[in-house]
């Protein structure tokens, strides 16, 4: 655990979850709650829902549900404790470190002095650049075209040729080589020796949007493998958690950012005036780094390369950028150049008039799907059109999308209303999945899907009830034995709430938030926030249902135990135990048939 309870219950008290919440989409109101467009999954007609008074979240197409907490985790892509520090930030509330647990303080220490030897690394490669040994690295940046400005600007370096010269230089400067190694700047040897992990490269510190060194990528000067070596993974640097370039580019007066393959592409398009350039560093866009950019911008445009690895990156980041709703388009540099070689032979404008010609993404997915299937072939056709449908039936501007209706018939060769009815399939399928949905009591082993019918683990649904109405528990608690609960993640939620209701405390959800921490448990009460923003009357039968199965949950458990120990018994032949043992049995059996039955 990181914060205490009472700063994560003054945390949420304090932020009201309308005003967070229009911090990143528009609300409109709706009866006595707000709606809008919801932010964690692509669509077109709002069914994210906001309730103030609840202070609870909740979204009928994609099923999202939560707290203020949640929302900041799951749209500023932050831990816990992250989203704890960035909500009490915005309130005004002090966390002091002492409300670090021990642990949570050695880790923070750790981090910071991970940053402070990258930064001091950061500028000894620098140091190294421009004196004698980095002359050959110096000449390379400038062969590449990069000037002294921009060297300076990105913090440039060179790592020397010895092989430990970056050892020498720490224990020079009484560093504790262990943390310098966890650093991920130096390896160790069979013999326990330390060395560079960097050797006779071009360096590129990659620092994240606090401005924090959090890791390097060197680039050898020949045709070496690899061409680039990346720290590897540390306590604060994560390969797909970060953009490079995004220390610059969230400074930009742009509307949008530029996304490229690699640093010199990052650079290059800095260095000529376009300051919106950041790199996902390899190929594959993640999510993380998805959200990251939607913190700053609504818009953005990839520019990978043309290549084959290339257009497949392009469209997974596409589809990635797309359900996180950005506006995403593509910029194709032609002749197969990449940014970087373009924007150096043909200049700053040369590239602006590239990015006015971008390509929306609806038009490169007709454009890729018409270079990969044969349209003559009538099985290959099908595919083409039921493709294209699918990707028209999300575009809710009729004009846009009877523009792409005649494009595709043509290309068919098929009449446009086919097209239309096609897309038609498409959106009612939609809407259906959009509808309200019913719950019911589900035993906890059963947890069926969304359908228009949602069965709630009895466990997690009678938590939400006893959320809801504190005054539940007299009815249920001499019924169930909470000890007895089999659910490891849930039981200590139940048991947290049972014992502050033994105490005669109020409880909310505010109180069990602090369990938000635990990943999994963050799951689960996904389904807990969603009844409490949905659950409307409580009626004594739903409760009555949810006890009926955990008590049979918990004595189907008891008599499958017991046979157990019964059968021991008989091995053993102690006939006298057996007998014990079989006359419980049957007691449980009698049970159960009268809760089956009643
Ligand atoms: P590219 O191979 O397209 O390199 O890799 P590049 O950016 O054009 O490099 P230059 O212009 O030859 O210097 C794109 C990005 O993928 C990552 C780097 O971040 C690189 O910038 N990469 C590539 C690696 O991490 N390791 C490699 O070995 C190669
Ligand atoms: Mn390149």
């Amino acid at each position: 655990m990181s914060y205490s309870k009472d700063v994560i219950n003054k945390v949420i008290e304090e932020n009201d979850i309308l005003e967070i919440v229009s911090e990143y989409i528009s609300l409109k109101r709706s009866g006595k709650d707000y709606k809008g467009l919801c932010p964690f999954h692509h669509e077109k007609t709002p069914s994210f829902n906001v309730s103030q008074e609840k202070q609870l979240y909740h979204c009928f197409g994609c099923h999202a549900s939560g707290n203020v907490i949640t929302f900041v985790m799951n749209i500023e892509n932050l831990s816990f404790k992250e989203a704890v520090e960035f909500l009490a930030d915005k309130a005004g509330i002090l966390i002091e470190e002492e409300n670090l647990s021990g642990e949570e303080y050695k880790r923070k220490k750790i981090r910071d002095e991970i940053y402070s030897i990258n930064r001091l690394a950061a500028l000894y490669y620098h140091r190294s650049l421009y004196s004698k040994i980095g002359q050959a690295a110096l000449r390379y940046l400038y062969d590449r075209g990069i000037d002294d400005k921009t060297i300076k600007k990105f913090g440039l370096g060179y790592s020397p040729v010895n092989g430990d010269d970056l050892v020498k230089y720490f224990v020079g400067q009484k560093y504790n080589i262990d943390t310098v190694y966890n650093a991920g700047l130096i390896l160790k040897n069979d013999s326990g020796k330390y060395f560079d992990r960097f050797r006779n490269r071009v360096m590129f510190p990659i620092i994240d949007e606090k401005n924090n060194v959090i890791g390097f990528g060197g680039r050898v000067m020949d045709n070496g493998k690899p061409k680039y070596l990346n720290t590897s993974e540390t306590p604060v640097f994560k390969k797909g958690k970060t953009l490079y370039g995004i220390n610059y580019a969230k400074k930009t007066k742009d509307d949008k950012f530029i996304i490229v393959e690699g640093y010199m592409d990052t650079i290059a398009l800095h260095q000529s005036g376009i300051d919106s350039a950041v790199a996902s560093l390899g190929t594959a866009l993640t999510i993380e780094q998805g959200k990251l950019i939607k913190k700053y911008k609504n818009n953005v445009v990839i520019s990978y390369d043309a290549d084959e690895a290339g257009v497949e990156a392009t469209l997974r980041g596409l589809n990635i950028l797309d359900e996180l709703n950005l506006n995403v388009s593509i910029l194709t540099v032609p002749n197969g150049k990449d940014p970087d070689e373009f924007v150096r032979k043909e200049g700053f404008d040369a590239f602006t008039r590239l990015l006015e010609n971008t390509e929306t993404l609806i038009e490169y997915k007709i454009k890729k799907y018409k270079q990969n299937l044969d349209l003559n072939n009538p099985t290959e056709r099908i595919k083409y059109i039921k493709k294209v449908c699918q990707d028209l039936s999300s575009i809710k501007d009729k004009v846009k999308r009877d523009v792409y209706v005649s494009i595709v018939a043509k290309d068919a060769q098929i009449p446009e209303s086919t097209i239309r009815t096609e897309i038609d399939r498409f959106v009612k399928g939609f809407k259906q999945n959009n509808e309200k949905i019913r719950y019911t009591v589900g035993n906890n082993r059963h947890n069926i899907k969304y359908g228009s019918v949602k069965k709630i683990p009895s466990l997690k649904y009678l938590i939400a009830l006893l959320l809801i109405d504190n005054k539940l528990y007299n009815r249920i608690k001499s019924k169930i034995d909470f000890n007895d609960i089999d659910d490891e993640l849930l039981r200590p939620v139940i048991t947290f709430i049972v014992e502050r209701l033994e105490d005669g405390k109020e409880t909310n959800v505010n109180d069990v938030s602090f369990m938000l921490d635990n990943a999994k448990l963050k799951n689960e009460f996904n389904d807990i926030f969603d009844i409490l923003y949905n659950g409307k009357e409580i009626n004594e039968k739903i409760v009555d249902d949810c006890i009926k199965e955990i008590v049979k949950d918990n004595l189907n458990r008891k008599i499958s135990r017991i046979k157990k120990e019964i059968d021991e018994s008989y091995i053993s032949g102690d006939i006298e135990q057996e007998r014990k043992l079989l006359t419980q049995l049957q007691n449980f059996e009698k049970e159960m048939l009268m809760l089956k039955n009643g």
